[in-house]
């Protein structure tokens, strides 16, 4: 017998369910031996045992359903070591799960936070393989991750509709886009809507150097400006101050977020009007575009291969359109950000783009 329990921790996002679709294919179709344990609302479900028996058949029909059919949760790592209010020990609760139930491995979905505890797993002696899966496209050890071309998709479309409505008056348009940390989903979508401004976490802006991209598409006849703002874009002084000092900034900000406070700033030193567009979760909604029903289903299948081959303590990535296996170990706490320095970034200013800072 063959027991697999499955989980989808942290934000969610598309094609979870196209992922864990191809996984238990994969298995199911060289073994009939399978027992799948499906975790409620991802590393709670082990934490509390909470988990639902599932056959091949809940898998079957749900390739193009956004969402994750078991649920998901964050769960910070920083606090996997703490005790809950109760004063359990919850990588103790997760290995009894684990344990009581006789699993032969753990198949684990999720982005940055999801892979630290994941690898703390491994360490723990727990038979481990992760799936990349976040619209941000920032983990390490791989090309791509599912979700990030549907999210780029659905901000690209936002972009799309701005453009419109922007031709028709003489304003100023910001998109924010989710990211906080990188800029993947900004830059792409950016670059596919054809936003005159890209505004990054990794490329630290001056309003001034905003402004004055501004001012010269109005003097060159371009009745408007849209701005493509990645929710973690900051400006060159806040980049200067510690971590301690932006929080404690932060803390004090009236700005719901970093688009209204590009706002009113852009609005004290322009004569034009601002207006603000924030897709939010809709990035992370609908159904996964195709490239991410593909790139789920193959990663998926070849979890499958690696279970069956017994290859544990690694998640299945992409790299230069092959599968591969990358130790936990590795992806581990590792960022992959938009390096500033890039050919992508330099072809973009050539085409014109401002990125705020020069
Ligand atoms: O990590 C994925 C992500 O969508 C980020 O782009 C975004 O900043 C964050 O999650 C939002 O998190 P939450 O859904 O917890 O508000």
């Amino acid at each position: 017998m063959l027991r697999i329990g499955m989980l989808t921790s942290g934000g969610d996002c598309q094609a979870l369910n196209a992922a864990m679709r191809g996984v238990v294919k994969g298995i199911c179709s060289k073994r009939d031996d399978v027992e799948i344990y499906g975790f409620q609302e991802g590393y709670k479900g082990l934490i509390y045992s909470n988990f639902k028996m599932l056959t091949s058949r809940d898998f079957s029909g749900i390739l193009t359903v956004g969402g994750t059919i078991l649920g998901t949760s964050r769960q910070p790592f920083k606090l996997m070591r703490v005790p809950d209010e109760n004063g359990l020990d919850k990588v103790e609760a997760m290995k009894h799960t684990y344990h009581k139930l006789n699993l032969n491995c753990l198949v684990i979905l999720g982005g940055n936070g999801t892979h630290k505890t994941a690898n703390m797993l491994r360490e723990e002696g727990l038979n481990i393989i992760t799936l990349p899966k976040t619209i941000d496209n920032d983990l390490w050890g791989t090309d791509m991750t599912f979700g990030f071309q549907s999210a780029v998709d659905i901000a690209t479309d936002t972009i799309d509709k701005i453009h419109t409505t922007a031709t028709s008056h003489s304003r100023v348009f910001i998109v924010e886009v989710m990211g906080h940390k990188v800029g993947w989903v900004t830059l792409h979508a950016g670059i596919a809507g054809g936003a005159d401004i890209v505004l990054l976490p990794e490329i630290p802006y001056d309003i001034d150097v905003v402004v004055d991209a501004i001012n010269k598409r109005k003097a060159a006849g371009k009745r408007f400006t849209i701005i493509a703002v990645a929710e973690g874009a900051i400006s060159k002084q806040d980049a200067k101050l510690s971590k301690k000092e932006l929080k404690a900034k932060k803390e004090k900000n009236k700005y719901p977020s970093v688009a209204y406070e590009l706002a009113e700033r852009i609005q004290k030193k322009t004569d034009q009007e601002v207006r603000i567009t924030v897709p939010g979760h809709t990035q992370r909604g609908g159904s996964p575009c195709p490239y991410d029903r593909v790139l789920s289903t193959r990663l998926g299948a070849a979890a499958a291969e690696a279970i069956l081959d017994g290859d544990y303590g690694c998640m299945v990535g992409l790299k230069n359109d092959k599968i591969i296996r990358v130790p936990l170990g590795e992806v581990a706490g590792k960022l992959k950000y938009v390096d500033p320095k890039s050919d992508f970034i330099k072809e973009a200013r050539l085409t014109g783009i401002s990125f705020g800072d020069q």
